[in-house]
């Protein structure tokens, strides 16, 4: 029995290593991993060019107070801000603190500007991490309602539904907008073209700031740098984590010019945030990601991901629909599959994540290949068969 504290369902296994897509156990057993630590390791396990990063760096120092230059975040800086176009970046360790960052920021435009009692309006399935200020603004009731009186001041819509928006704006003093671009957890939906455009020119009308969390869809995953940058906008704020540092902990909160101006020495800070070794590996992610021409590739792999399961599974009784872009792909099912990651894991030795019960989120390394792929693909079909064959048995 372990003394860890019970937050986490987790599978009875230990990973000895790993390498691209795929991890080992202690019997030398090789796992496909569809997951990448839920879409962190997008380079794989064990990137050897990033091991270098790594091992450079330690050798000079890990951690360096945020009391000194350090050229390292600044370079990490002056790249998210060129692949962004938005001004300035602000370093921290996670996407929950990220997305505090951007609620802070929020907060204080609304303070600035006087605007009272202001409103965030947030979406319906959204996501956006478990500290107490994102967690306000996250939808899902199973993970806030045990923790009383969170912040308040956020106001839930749904998803990709203009009117909604406008009504709340109508209706209250509005500061920010705050959405994934795609909702993960939520289940893979994703926002239309047309949505992001609306919302930027909504913003842009009644002063209100577009605050994205790409957390889960950034970075190269959807075939673009960033998701909305399909709707050719730009965000006011735009949160970032997970795949940033390939594993190595790190958030980034990245904020417009006219934001930036308003922020100032004290009013924000973190201890472990842009530390050296964190900021050294993202910058080596993203220029692998340039490249090696990732955002082609991964819209390419995407695109044969989602044909093939699609073909496959389309007749396929229990598959309510399949959905996705790029390496971010929701396969769901009519009905929760009883242990399906643990049966998958068990016959196949395939990772997968299930969100929202009856949802299979596939977030696979951006190293995946095709035949990875149809491998997953011709598993996954087998184990829904024998299911479906085995509960018409049962009937
Ligand atoms: C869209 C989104 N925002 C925020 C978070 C929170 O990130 P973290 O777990 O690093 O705090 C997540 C994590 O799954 C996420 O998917």
């Amino acid at each position: 029995m372990s003394s860890l504290i019970n937050f986490y369902q987790k599978l009875e296994v230990d990973f000895i290593r790993g390498e691209g897509c795929y991890l080992w156990d202690e019997s030398n057993t090789r796992y496909l991993d569809m997951t990448s630590g839920i879409g962190v390791n997008n380079l794989g396990f064990s990137h050897v060019e990033l091991n270098g990063e790594i091992h450079a760096q330690i050798q000079n120092y890990i951690h360096l107070s945020n009391l000194f230059k350090n050229s390292w975040s600044e370079k990490l800086s002056d790249k998210l801000v060129e692949i962004t176009q938005l001004h300035a970046s602000f370093f921290c360790n996670s996407g929950t603190e990220a997305n505090e960052t951007a609620i802070k920021i929020a907060k204080l435009y609304a303070y600035e500007k006087n605007i009272e009692n202001p409103k965030i309006i947030v979406m319906n399935q959204g996501f956006h991490g478990r500290t107490l200020g994102a967690l306000s603004a996250t939808s899902n009731k199973k993970y806030k309602e045990k923790f009383g009186q969170l912040l308040d001041g956020f106001i839930f819509v749904d998803f990709n539904c203009i009117d909604q928006i406008l009504e709340v704006i109508q209706q209250h003093n509005v500061c920010a907008i705050l959405l994934e671009p795609i909702q993960g957890e939520g289940g893979i939906h994703i926002a239309s073209t047309l949505y992001l455009k609306q919302l930027r020119k909504i913003c842009d009308q009644y002063k209100v700031l577009l605050i994205l969390d790409e957390i889960q869809c950034g970075l190269a995953r959807t075939g673009y740098w960033f998701y909305h940058q399909k709707a050719g906008i730009i965000p006011d704020i735009l949160t970032l984590a997970k795949g940033l540092a390939n594993g190595v902990p790190i958030g980034a909160c990245l904020v417009s010019q006219k934001l930036n101006d308003l922020l100032m020495p004290g009013l924000h800070g973190s201890t472990f945030g842009g530390n050296p070794l964190a900021c050294r590996v993202a910058l080596k992610v993203l220029e692998i990601i340039e490249r090696e021409e990732l955002i082609l590739k991964n819209k390419q792999k995407g695109e044969y991901l989602i044909n093939q399961l699609q073909s496959k599974f389309t007749s396929v009784e229990g598959i309510k629909s399949i959905r996705g872009v790029g390496l971010m792909v929701a396969i769901e099912l009519n009905e929760s599959i009883e242990d399906i990651s643990q049966q998958l894991f068990l016959q196949h030795k395939i990772l997968i994540n299930i969100t929202q019960s009856k949802i299979i989120r596939l977030l696979p390394s951006f190293l995946i290949t095709e035949e990875d792929i149809q491998y997953f693909c011709d598993s996954l079909y087998h184990f829904i068969k024998s299911k479906s064959i085995k509960n018409k048995e049962l009937i």
